[in-house]
């Protein structure tokens, strides 16, 4: 029988980055492995470890719009998001830890 808990993370940060190599659009089209890697790098930098976790997720449905981001419980969605991005969503995850 399976166990039901609340999530241990304020925020929970997926990050699209399936790969269709080049067959249909995917996020990873478009460097979302790197924006899932600056991002994991700059929240373990933020010291959020336990708080706030990374994670990779698979195709969530909106695949012409990525990559992809999104954010629970909160529920944010980023799209088209570059590593030019990152420093943003870094900043929308650091003022969610804030209300927290
Ligand atoms: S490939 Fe990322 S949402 Fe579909």
């Amino acid at each position: 029988m399976q166990i039901q808990n609340e999530s241990p993370y304020i925020v929970h940060v997926f990050v699209c980055t399936n790969d269709r190599g080049g067959e249909r659009k995917s996020c990873a089209d478009n460097n979302s492995q790197l924006v899932k890697d600056q991002l994991k790098k700059a929240v373990d930098g933020k010291g959020w470890k336990g708080k706030v976790r990374v994670s990779t997720s698979g195709c969530m449905g909106v695949c012409g719009e990525g990559p992809n981001v999104m954010i629970y419980p909160q529920k944010l969605w980023f799209s088209r998001v570059s590593p030019d991005d990152v420093d943003a969503v870094l900043s929308v995850i650091e003022r969610l830890m804030s209300e927290a």
